[in-house]
């Protein structure tokens, strides 16, 4: 069965719109495990957002599997060392977007990723690289040494109708070629509780990470329940 990472990021956007203590996203994250969630991702940004410094350390320490998400920066790559976060994906990441916006280029930095790749391997962390459905920085990623991809789903859950499912068709696509090469495919960006009835053709999955739908859901029915709903409607994935 796929397994469910969610991401508690916006529990502390809610939080630093007012730069308090809670929503504590430690507490938010044990009631997502108790619910489903085999992961916790948190993405730590260069501009400290929602994700702080002692949210990461903590969250390394109390859940069961944290996914630091990180750009592939020294400073980034310093942090994950220090707390050691069972998996890393590196993402990019741009000052000014909204939320990570297109996958990691790994072909035009390929050296520098592939040394972060293999220094965080060689703590023991399981990497994985945050890309589009394209055959060539699949390739590259898994050149890396990586272990992990994960698709990028953003650019599906951003359309509808022809563009979406020839969307689909190349995360369908990558996911077989991926897999075809020895990667393990996790996929991630935008899902929610209606797109998910059609990630699920994609094939090979082994985690979906999920963070603002679950979030955005929980201000209206709760974390647990909001966690629930998600995991209940990944049950039936079978490919
Ligand atoms: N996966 C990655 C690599 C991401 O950067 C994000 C957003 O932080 C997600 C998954 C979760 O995306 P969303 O919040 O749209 O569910």
């Amino acid at each position: 069965m796929v397994k469910l990472g969610v991401n508690v990021d916006h529990v502390c956007t809610v939080r630093e719109a007012r730069k308090v203590a809670k929503p504590c996203p430690v507490e938010a994250a044990l009631i997502c495990e108790k619910a489903g969630a085999e992961g916790i991702t948190a993405h730590l940004r260069e501009d400290r957002r929602h994700m702080q410094d002692a949210d990461l350390e903590t969250l390394a320490e109390t859940v069961k599997a944290l996914n630091m998400e990180m750009a592939a920066t020294q400073e980034m790559v310093d942090i994950a060392v220090r707390i050691k976060p069972k998996n890393c994906c590196i993402v990019p990441e741009k000052r000014e977007e909204l939320t990570t916006e297109g996958g990691l280029d790994v072909i035009s930095r390929f050296d520098w990723i592939t040394e972060c790749t293999k220094k965080l391997m060689a703590e023991g962390i399981v990497v994985s690289h945050f890309i589009d459905p394209e055959k060539d920085q699949i390739k590259a990623a898994f050149d890396t040494g990586a272990e992990f991809i994960e698709l990028h789903t953003g650019t599906f859950a951003n359309t509808s109708g022809i563009e979406q499912e020839k969307e689909l068709e190349r995360l369908i696509k990558a996911a077989e070629y991926a897999y075809s090469i020895g990667l393990k495919v996790n996929a991630g960006h935008g899902i929610d509780y209606d797109n998910i009835e059609l990630i699920k053709k994609i094939p090979h999955l082994h985690e979906l990470n999920i963070g603002h739908s679950i979030v955005g859901r929980a201000l209206i029915v709760g974390m647990h329940q909001a966690v629930a709903e998600i995991f209940e409607a990944m049950s039936d994935y079978s490919l």
